[in-house]
């Protein structure tokens, strides 16, 4: 009977503690002013800037693998943006800019501030293959405009960044715009097959030239998403604060041979296939409350039903029922641990001959509140055999988690330039489950962030790398805007303190 009511009391005491945060968290400010067409400082796509992101679609800037790319196409694609955009690259004083390893470039733009510190802007100039070609509703490399959308391979990645960012530049210099913050621009050309001659020799370049360190970086990355998230109206601005490490294992069994006719009583195919079944039966922890996808879906409950906002408010208190309903989804699971994949697994020599060697490849995406020594430790111990042999073939740490709160100037840079290109959009911080270039920077900046001004709705994540691959014409205005308003919004001295929204309960 007193347990019974001290129970109720204690469910009480949540219920309110419920109801505050869950106010508390939907109360979240909005003091932007929306970009608009008839500002002055607006710029137009109109027919000239429409033709030079055609006309760059049309190279063939393709990489296929490690050393396997057209580098003459990507070299013409370098050759027409230097001579695309005079006031950066002839007239202005403000910019230096130079090739690195001949087919990557970067710049820096001078500003009058040398009191505040740069920061980096970053995309590439490569694409992956284009395959299906029968199945393109417009030839992939034509640029053509069809039903109010730009086709071709690189709209969505990345030629719209590279081209956003340099249009958005070259607006400013030719409008006598002179930028107080200084910045520079890395456009690397083999991020998609994550070589060391681009990005990788432009990090090299900036650190022979004594920089250190930067205030914040912005790469491609994730995007705004609208009718994708599940029970969540309107866009989400999702701005990758972190990325998933690697870690890829061969697991192996050998065992003396022997002839099928006397086998022993286990082969090294039962070994290790028990060892495969133990890793999928016990998926590593899920992490959630520990670290960035809280963050992200408490951004979210603005945008959320009244039940789902209780439930996302208090992920302190529905965390167990909440992580079985996220492990369910294959992208959501994805989110909140370390997933595993067992991706090959080969054995065997004759029909008649007791196999001497089994061997496993696992590949694990890493949750960013794990150690890769974690990862492997928990293998291990689920596993629990020591004639399992357990190799690390490649492993890279989870990248280190880029501030994304009140007071991060980046990220506050960042937020507000995509609230005033899209005012109803919530900006979320999130895990990028995929891999970008910005491993090459991680020592000039821990903020890093990873987005794109792609306005993504059903079915348009397929697209990358896909068939099809498009922006609408309405969506590459706005990602020229998207990166003026953010040299503009990163000339701020710093942020005005704002209150924090994330009270500690
Ligand atoms: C740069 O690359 C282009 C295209 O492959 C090539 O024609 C040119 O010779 C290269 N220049 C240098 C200096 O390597
Ligand atoms: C995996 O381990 C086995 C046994 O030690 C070895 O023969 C094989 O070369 C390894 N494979 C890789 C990719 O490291
Ligand atoms: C970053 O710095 C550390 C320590 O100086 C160094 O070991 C590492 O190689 C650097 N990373 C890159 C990508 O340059």
């Amino acid at each position: 009977m007193l347990r019974m009511v001290r129970l109720t009391l204690t469910e009480d005491v949540e219920a309110v503690v419920l109801i505050v945060r869950t106010v508390h968290l939907s109360q979240r400010p909005a003091q932007t002013s929306q970009c608009r067409q008839t500002d002055s400082d607006f710029i137009p796509l109109n027919e000239e800037r429409l033709q030079r992101f055609q006309k760059a679609l049309g190279f063939e800037s393709v990489s296929r693998d490690s050393g396997d790319s057209n580098t003459d196409e990507i070299f013409k694609f370098g050759e027409f943006i230097i001579a695309s955009f005079p006031h950066i690259h002839r007239h202005s004083p403000l910019v230096t800019w130079e090739r690195v390893n001949n087919l990557s470039l970067l710049y820096h733009i001078q500003g009058n501030d040398p009191s505040l510190k740069p920061y980096l802007l970053m995309a590439h100039i490569d694409v992956v293959p284009v395959t299906n070609l029968d199945q393109w509703d417009a030839p992939p490399f034509s640029g053509e405009v069809k039903d109010g959308f730009i086709y071709g391979r690189g709209t969505i990645d990345d030629k719209n960044n590279v081209m956003g960012i340099l249009e958005a530049t070259e607006f400013m210099l030719s409008s006598n715009i002179k930028p107080k913050r200084s910045f520079y621009i890395s456009f690397g050309h083999d991020e998609e097959t994550r070589g060391n001659a681009g990005a990788s020799q432009v990090a090299n370049l900036l650190r022979q030239k004594g920089v250190k360190e930067v205030e914040f970086i912005v790469d491609e990355g994730m995007t705004v998403l609208e009718g994708i998230i599940d029970g969540v109206a309107g866009p989400v601005a999702s701005v990758g604060v972190t990325e998933k490490g690697i870690v890829l294992l061969n697991l192996s069994v050998e065992l003396p041979p022997g002839h099928s006719s006397m086998p022993p009583r286990e082969t090294a195919i039962g070994i290790l296939a028990r060892a495969v079944l133990r890793l999928e039966e016990n998926p590593h922890p899920s992490m959630l409350g520990a670290g960035v996808e809280t963050d992200m879906f408490e951004s979210l409950v603005p945008k959320m039903s009244y039940l789902q906002r209780v439930v996302i408010s208090n992920i302190w208190l529905f965390r167990y029922p909440l992580s079985w309903l996220l492990s369910r989804k294959p992208s959501t699971n994805a989110v909140i641990r370390t997933v595993t994949a067992v991706t090959i697994f080969n054995s065997g020599v004759k029909f008649n001959m007791i196999p001497p060697l089994a061997e496993a490849k696992v590949n694990h995406r890493v949750h960013p509140s794990q150690t890769i020594q974690e990862v492997v430790d928990y293998d291990r111990a689920v596993i629990n055999d020591p004639r399992v042999k357990i190799e690390v073939v490649y492993s890279m740490e989870p990248h280190p988690v880029a501030g994304h709160g009140e007071s991060d100037f980046g990220y506050q840079v960042l937020r507000t330039s995509v609230r005033q290109i899209w005012p109803e959009a919530v900006v979320v911080p999130a895990i990028m489950v995929g891999n970008t270039d910005t491993f090459n920077f991680l020592n000039f900046s821990t903020n890093v962030y990873r987005f794109s001004p792609t306005h993504m709705f059903p079915g348009d994540p397929e697209r990358f790398h896909g068939i099809n691959e498009r922006m609408s014409v309405k969506n590459y205005e706005q990602v020229i805007n998207f990166f003026y308003h953010l040299i503009r919004n990163a000339d701020q001295a710093g942020l005005s303190p704002v209150h924090s929204a994330h009270p500690d309960l």
